[in-house]
């Protein structure tokens, strides 16, 4: 049986004032080793919707209900065969075969008229593109962030990350769109070998979502998605093959849900 709505717990209390991350204690919980990943439990965990998930995501997406996800922002793997300086690589980064099926469940899993914003790779932009337009998804918009540093070096210096607004209907536009360039937030990729930060994401979970809005990370890696929508009041269902990410990205987690439990009046939506 999907997971609805109606079985939801509550969202977290809306937080009220700005905040920086500056301040914000280290998002590392004691205990890990009590996290389980949820391969045999997920339907259970599921259930409130504030949930990391591990397996695989086009599996997971069939357990969620038609229209339940109000917003999904994903950093899918980019079919490049990544490896980073010191080897790590990163799970279906040689198949887009085993990624790009994922976008047509999670279009049937958001809600009618809602945003999916996705990274991808530039070299591969005609096989995300056929995938997402085959799911139903509309291009809405193009957002590209500025590194002031050089990740790699090809025929040019690379000095770039971009992401598709990709629509599902016609949703609203944000009442308060933000610029197509934005600056971008060095990682360190201590985690994950493409680790996102979460100064990077949560301006995109502001504009295009409202408090209490699930949000979707299909290829959650390291969690930053979920915890981008943690600290802005939003639900989260963050989905990850990897067992080691998804216990890093729980740690991460209950770290901001503490936070919140004693911070939130410093913090906004
Ligand atoms: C580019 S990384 C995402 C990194 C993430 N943005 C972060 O900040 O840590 C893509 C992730 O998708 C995961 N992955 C690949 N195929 C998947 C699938 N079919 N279902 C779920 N996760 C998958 C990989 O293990 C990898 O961690």
């Amino acid at each position: 049986m999907p997971i609805g709505r109606g079985s939801a717990t509550p969202a977290p209390a809306p937080p009220t004032m700005a905040f920086g991350l500056d301040g914000l204690p280290p998002l590392f919980a004691r205990g890990a080793d009590r996290l389980q990943c949820a391969t045999d439990n997920w339907r259970k965990e599921m259930k409130d919707f504030n949930s990391i998930i591990c397996g695989n995501s086009l599996e997971i997406l069939k357990g969620v209900e038609t229209g339940q996800i109000d917003l999904a922002i994903t950093d899918p793997p980019y079919g490049v065969r990544y490896k980073d300086r010191t080897g790590r690589s990163v799970r279906n980064d040689d198949d887009l075969n085993a990624v790009l099926p994922v976008f047509a469940e999670l279009y049937r899993a958001m809600r009618p008229n809602s945003f999916c914003i996705s990274f991808y790779g530039w070299n591969r932009v005609d096989e995300f593109m056929r995938a997402w337009k085959d799911a139903g998804f509309t291009v809405a918009g193009h957002i590209v962030w500025t590194k002031d540093y050089s990740s790699r070096t090809g025929v040019v210096k690379y000095h770039h990350e971009q992401a598709y607004v990709l629509a599902k209907g016609r949703p609203q536009r944000p009442a308060r769109p933000i610029a197509d360039v934005q600056p971008w937030t060095r990682t360190g990729n201590r985690a994950h070998p493409t680790e996102k930060a979460v100064e990077s994401l949560q301006p995109l979970i502001r504009a295009f979502s409202k408090r209490g809005d699930l949000v979707c990370d299909p290829f959650s890696g390291s969690g930053s998605t979920s915890v981008a929508a943690a600290l802005s009041g939003r639900r989260y269902l963050g989905i990850e093959l990897e067992e080691g990410y998804c216990a890093h990205a729980r740690q991460r987690l209950a770290g901001v849900g503490r936070y919140l439990q004693t911070r939130t009046s410093k913090i906004a939506a």
